[in-house]
């Protein structure tokens, strides 16, 4: 089905002009390097990390309950494992096969859905979504409010209201699901659910109440509340069923196949209320409706609907507020369409974190073709691979942020650096508990699995050839580069106006968190450095090289070399064992960078001499092997047919990763030439930004054109953040650097925004969770005090790179009114490809989303 879609959506593009004239847009991409198989116990025994998190910062907290299954339209569990899973769904009930092809409950991209997304929310205390389901003809808005008294106690509001088209008769199926995982070996948890038949004061009635024990969370107690005003045709029954363990989170499938099963007219099954692992509380409402379901520990009342008011009335405000003060927008930012926008895009990222549980599957094979030392290494390795026994890991849970709810509802290593840059400036404890638990991921060698792929729930939307982890592949380190920035904000040295932090509080509560990290973080460093190497021994390197400093990813073929994040940029052809990447040694650097900073603050005083020498060499080497004096730009190298060091240039964003790490500085001598590539539109310059591989090149837009030539919004954001910050220093490229292309820009400023009113050719990719990156530029500091004409201009010309890229998303968005961010193939779309197989791509007509 999703394929038919997507055939249908490729043949709109017909001819070069026509392609112009739409936007552009891929799903996807990352790739699926690691297919699933069966597990092998002897081989999990092997495996050490992968315990359940330890961390309790948020489960003791008022995080610890959250829509933390961004999987579904709205799902809700808190962060411990094996638990109570709660789930909605909907219908169009007007008769059995309807509902069967209606009842929505997974985020899916051809579902009819018109798209939906979170208007305001937060972490801390809820927040309201909005789901246009075209289809079924209905609005739905879910309210999650939680108690801000204590952690455990919350409601979600469902209100359902038809179409203007659809007739006032409609009806709605709304299914409430709730299951208890671990009964089956755990006589202390129980799940039981009635009829309820307490009338409330306020016009309200308890139809259902469930109650259930379980050591983790106390005795509880949820209760579902009808309006008066409500017209229920049908129900509410309450279906209590016992599911096979590995069946509760197949709550659609579940349901429908005892509707199935149900004589009559078919559209609810059996009212059989009582004692079982699963629930379904369902009724059928004619018209518009609105319905809660409250948890609540069984020792507290219940949050009461007129509460519920209140914070609905009041929150989307301070919300509004919070965002204006965490987020300030500059000029030209600062009216009203873009507060909306600066929201709802912080409110989909916070609303994309979940937790996850299960295990995974892993090749601990530690095959000695994975060394990829031989001159066809990658021939072998995919031997090796076919042949390896995969085995099934050990348990373990992750709280992370998610590119996108229906393509990659899961966690992402290098991804979830970006999605945490806002965030630490919103919630930095919240940012830190998902740093906490991604590291928590690391193995006794340091190695963290790049795509956590937890569960069969998780494994459910993974193709099964790609679900393996491979222990040998790494990804570029973003979370260690975040230590710097959460340093910063920890100790007060750069402003923080996000939530009360304990860490900044309480220098205990810091010192006690850093000093468990920093060896995490070192372990994850020195396996970088160890597993990704380059040869040094059997290859010719260039004069005045430092023995050591140079690596190479793993994982490449001739095509792909994914675990680099750059998924299908040209790299040497065919690969080389003595190949090396600049990427890969600008991480490392950036990395030792980091380190040296978490060392000195932790008075590791040894530590930091020895990732100090280690910055120096790195940056030497920058110079010494990746720096091409005749491109005038850092490339790759591999060795050639007679055995010579040669430079492979590619120029894109590879040439530029010094400066998007922050390893260059004002005076750095190759900084011109930098900025000459960047601003130059026939190589990198583009009006929507950055390209990722320069236009004169052989490759660009070439095969599934990912990293070809598609500006990318996660290293759009990291350039302009270097180079404001660069345009901040004295040096010679002070005023250039602030002006990544001002020779260009000011010719092309009326062209851009030409461009966007006429909807021309732009191409955008990125990934709905990267996107929100866009909340850091648009509070950038641009605003000028210098008298400067030439920096005045300079930051003008900052401006119009910035936006660019908001423009775009901007009149996107309002065309899509909230669904952006999760439903359409948004904007974005980071890709995620099979190596072999290239992934489709969505091609949007924008006269259509008129
Ligand atoms: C984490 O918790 C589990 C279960 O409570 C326990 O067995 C394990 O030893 C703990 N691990 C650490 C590192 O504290
Ligand atoms: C749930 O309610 C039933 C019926 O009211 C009661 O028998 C049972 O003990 C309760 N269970 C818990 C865990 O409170
Ligand atoms: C370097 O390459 C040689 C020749 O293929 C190989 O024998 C050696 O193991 C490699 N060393 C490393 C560290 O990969
Ligand atoms: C660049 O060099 C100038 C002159 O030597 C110096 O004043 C300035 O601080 C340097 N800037 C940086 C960023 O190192």
């Amino acid at each position: 089905m999703r394929h038919t879609t997507r055939l249908r959506s490729a043949t709109k593009i017909r001819g070069a002009a026509a392609k112009e004239a739409r936007l552009h847009l891929d799903h996807t991409s990352k790739m699926y390097i690691h297919p699933p198989l069966s597990g092998v116990a002897i081989f999990a025994c092997l495996w050490t990390l992968a315990q359940p998190s330890n961390f309790t910062t948020s489960e003791a907290s008022f995080l610890k309950w959250g829509p933390y299954r961004p999987n579904l339209y709205f799902g809700v569990r808190p962060q411990v494992p094996r638990t109570l899973l709660m789930g909605l769904m909907w219908a169009n009930a007007k008769d059995q096969n309807t509902i069967t092809h209606t009842l929505r409950d997974t985020c899916e991209q051809d579902d009819g859905m018109g798209g939906y997304g979170w208007t305001q929310y937060d972490a801390r205390s809820g927040g309201r979504q909005i789901l246009h389901d075209e289809g079924n003809g209905i609005d739905i808005t879910t309210d999650f409010v939680k108690s801000l008294q204590d952690g455990d106690s919350w409601a979600v509001r469902v209100a359902g209201v038809p179409k203007a088209v659809a007739s006032s008769t409609l009806h709605t199926a709304i299914i409430f699901h709730l299951a208890l995982e671990g009964t089956e070996d755990e006589r202390a948890k129980t799940l039981t659910c009635q009829h309820g038949d307490q009338v409330l004061g306020t016009g309200h009635r308890v139809v259902a109440v469930c109650n259930g024990s379980d050591p983790a969370l106390g005795a509880f107690r949820l209760q579902a509340l009808d309006y008066n005003q409500n017209k229920i045709v049908k129900g509410l029954a309450v279906n209590s069923v016992r599911v096979a363990e590995d069946h509760i989170w197949q709550a659609k499938s579940v349901f429908l196949g005892k509707v199935k099963a149900t004589k009559g007219d078919g559209t609810q099954f059996q009212d059989n209320p009582g004692e079982e692992n699963m629930h379904f509380l369902q009724a059928i409402f004619e018209g518009a409706f609105t319905i809660e379901f409250s948890y609540s520990l069984s020792a507290t009342q219940p949050l009461k609907p007129d509460y519920l008011d209140t914070r609905i009335k009041e929150d989307p405000l301070a919300f509004a507020g919070r965002v204006d003060v965490v987020f300030p927008r500059t000029a030209p930012w600062d009216s009203h369409q873009y507060a909306e926008f600066t929201e709802s895009l912080l409110s989909n990222l916070l609303g994309g974190l979940g937790f996850f549980y299960g295990d995974s599957k892993l090749d601990a094979s530690y095959a000695q073709e994975y060394e990829e030392t031989s001159l066809d290494f990658w021939d072998r390795v995919a031997g090796a691979m076919s042949r390896a026994t995969i085995a099934t890991t050990k348990p373990s849970s992750l709280l992370s942020f998610t590119p996108s709810r229906p393509f990659f509802p899961r966690g992402f290593l290098w991804d979830e650096g970006f999605h945490l840059l806002p965030i630490i400036e919103w919630d930095l404890d919240l940012a830190i508990a998902a740093v906490q638990s991604w590291l928590s991921l690391m193995d006794d060698d340091g190695w963290i699995g790049r795509e956590q792929i937890l569960g069969p729930e998780a494994r459910s939307k993974v193709p099964d050839q790609f679900q393996v982890q491979y222990p040998h592949y790494a990804n570029p380190p973003t979370i260690s580069l975040l230590f710097p920035i959460i340093l910063s904000k920890i100790t007060g040295s750069s402003p923080y106006t996000g939530k009360p932090s304990r860490y900044q509080s309480s220098p205990d509560e810091a010192s006690k968190l850093l000093t468990g990290l920093y060896p995490l973080l070192h372990r994850h460093y020195a396996w970088f450095r160890r597993t990704q190497a380059g040869n040094f021994s059997a290859y010719t390197r260039p004069e005045g090289v430092i023995t050591g400093e140079g690596y190479r990813w793993r994982g490449r073929t001739p095509t792909h070399t994914l675990t680099s994040g750059l998924d299908d940029y040209p790299r040497a052809n065919p690969p080389h064992p003595g190949e090396l990447h600049i990427d890969a040694l600008a991480w490392v650097a950036a990395s030792a960078k980091a380190l040296q900073e978490m060392a000195l603050h932790l008075g590791e005083e040894g530590d930091a001499i020895m990732y100090g020498k280690q910055v120096d060499e790195t940056l030497h080497n920058l110079d010494v092997l990746h720096w091409d004096p005749a491109e005038k730009a850092y490339c790759d190298a591999t060795i050639d047919q007679n055995g010579k060091y040669e430079r492979v240039c590619r120029l894109g964003y590879i040439s530029l990763m010094p400066l998007l790490l922050g390893l260059v500085d004002g005076n750095h001598s190759h900084l011109p030439s930098m900025l000459d590539l960047l601003s130059n539109p026939d190589k990198l310059w583009s009006p929507f930004g950055i390209r990722s591989l320069s236009a004169s090149d052989a490759n660009y837009g070439k095969d599934e054109d990912y990293w070809r030539g598609a500006v990318w919004i996660n290293l759009n954001v990291l350039a302009t953040l270097q180079l404001s910050k660069l345009g901040t220093q004295a040096g010679p490229e002070q005023a250039r650097a602030l002006t990544p292309c001002i020779q260009s820009t000011k010719s092309r400023d009326r062209d851009c925004a030409q461009h966007d009113h006429s909807g021309q050719g732009r191409r955008s990719r990125a990934f709905t969770g990267w996107t929100s990156c866009l909340l850091l530029l648009m509070s950038l500091e641009t605003g000028s005090t210098e008298n400067s004409e030439y920096l005045r201009s300079s930051r003008t010309a900052l401006l119009v790179v910035v936006a660019v890229i908001i423009l775009g998303l901007v009149i996107y968005f309002r065309r899509r009114a909230m669904s952006f961010l999760n439903h359409v193939p948004g904007i974005v779309l980071k890709k995620r490809l099979d190596s072999r197989k290239p992934a489709y791509q969505e091609i949007i007509n924008l006269d259509e989303l008129e």
